[in-house]
């Protein structure tokens, strides 16, 4: 395959053994985390990634100690007020994703105001993924459209999805050395190409990201066709990529 994957989702993973390697509070991994995707949106942008979506608060997480669940409600905060004037000069598109009912009034006008200020935006759509699981998104669509009298099928389903804006990702990379999916884009992944990294995300960088495509790129996607069937030919997928 020679195509750039238009699409590329991450699961942000290794921030907290990042930070314990250097006998540092779990926050300071956080806090490295959004340095290194800052990195990776700039180098998306230089590779003429369309789409970016990241993993960064879990419907799980809560259950992490509630100074890190705080302590990660500030980062985000305090990473928009911080990054929010240079995605727009380089024309990133912000999306949150998630349930939001359970965030604080400040966070969900942070959120806001985010989308709001960027939404012209063009060169990059970037899906931050916060408060959000894949069986979340799948259980609020359904509600979706039996609220509405809708018949569920698998179209009417994708369209209420939560990242209906965008087509399903093609390359799903995972850092920091785990194989799982961990609820992130049940829906969305079923056709995606996976590659674990082993690096933990703070270490996440261009070069890593370089790998993860050109593994890709190796990669012959069938769509469950046969070999033959594509003459060698790798087919863009599905009716929502254009
Ligand atoms: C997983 O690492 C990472 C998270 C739960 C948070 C990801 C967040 C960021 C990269 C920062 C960007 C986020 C905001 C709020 C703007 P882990 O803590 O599970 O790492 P571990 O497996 O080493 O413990």
């Amino acid at each position: 395959m020679s195509q750039l994957p238009h699409h590329v989702a991450i699961v942000m993973d290794g921030n907290g053994r990042w930070a314990t390697k250097r006998f540092l509070p779990r926050i300071a991994g956080h806090k490295q985390g959004v340095d290194s995707l800052s990195r990776c949106v700039k180098a998306c942008l230089e590779r003429g990634i369309a789409v970016l979506t990241v993993f960064a608060f879990s419907s799980e997480n809560w259950n992490r100690p509630s100074e890190e669940v705080s302590g990660l409600m500030d980062l985000l905060v305090f990473a928009l007020a911080r990054e929010v004037p240079t995605l727009n000069a380089q024309g990133v598109q912000l999306h949150f994703v998630g349930d939001r009912q359970r965030l604080s009034g400040k966070v969900q006008d942070g959120l806001a105001q985010a989308e709001l200020g960027t939404s012209n935006n063009q060169r990059l759509i970037f899906n931050v993924c916060f408060n959000y699981g894949g069986r979340w998104d799948i259980a609020q669509a359904a509600q979706k459209l039996a609220s509405r009298g809708e018949v569920i099928t698998e179209q009417s389903l994708d369209r209420a999805m939560a990242l209906a804006h965008v087509p399903d990702p093609d390359l799903l990379i995972r850092t920091g050395g785990e194989l799982r999916i961990s609820n992130f884009l049940l829906w969305q992944a079923a056709y995606s190409e996976l590659h674990f990294s082993d690096k933990l995300w703070p270490e996440f960088d261009e070069a890593a990201l370089d790998e993860a495509i050109a593994v890709f790129r190796a990669r012959e996607r069938r769509f469950g066709q046969t070999s033959a069937q594509l003459g060698g030919q790798n087919h863009r997928h599905k009716e929502k990529v254009a």
